[in-house]
């Protein structure tokens, strides 16, 4: 069985007791599974409607995992609609900042050179 779904019509598939999730482009029916689900139903339930590629292979599934998805298959996603996946919008927030470092070495780098020169000079006069 080979249908096509839109990502619209997969999205309607979104509540415990009908629950479709799309991996790689290709769409599954997780209802009876989420609960045989090793890493939890809840972790599924949250991504049923929408695209789980990301978060599937993330995880780094074993390859028994992969094979298991065949008995789930009902159909492809319409790739003229792929749903919108889940943004990391945090990766360019996270990053930027850690820059700053540089800038703070060297002003450390400057202060210990005036408490160097500061003692040398203390130093110097006390003869
Ligand atoms: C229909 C799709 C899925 C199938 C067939 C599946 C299957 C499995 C299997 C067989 C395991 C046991 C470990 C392994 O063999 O890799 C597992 C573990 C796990 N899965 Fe999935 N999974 C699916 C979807 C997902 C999704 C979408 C997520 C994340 C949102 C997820 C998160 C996890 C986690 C966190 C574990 C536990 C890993 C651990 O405790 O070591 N799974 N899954």
């Amino acid at each position: 069985m080979s249908k096509v779904y839109t990502s619209e019509q997969v999205a309607e598939h979104n509540s415990p007791e009908d629950a479709w999730l799309v991996i790689d482009g290709k769409v599954y029916d997780v209802t009876k599974f989420v609960v045989d689900h090793p890493g939890g139903d809840e972790i599924i339930l949250d991504l049923a409607g929408q695209d789980g590629t990301e978060a599937f292979n993330d995880i780094g599934h074993s390859e028994e995992a992969v094979n298991m998805l065949k008995d789930l298959l009902v159909g492809s996603l319409d790739p003229a609609s792929r749903p919108a996946k889940r943004e990391k919008v945090a990766s360019v927030a996270q990053t930027s900042g850690v820059t700053t470092g540089g800038e703070g070495n060297g002003f450390l780098a400057l202060a210990c050179a005036i408490v160097f020169f500061g003692v040398a000079y203390y130093v110097a006069n006390m003869r």
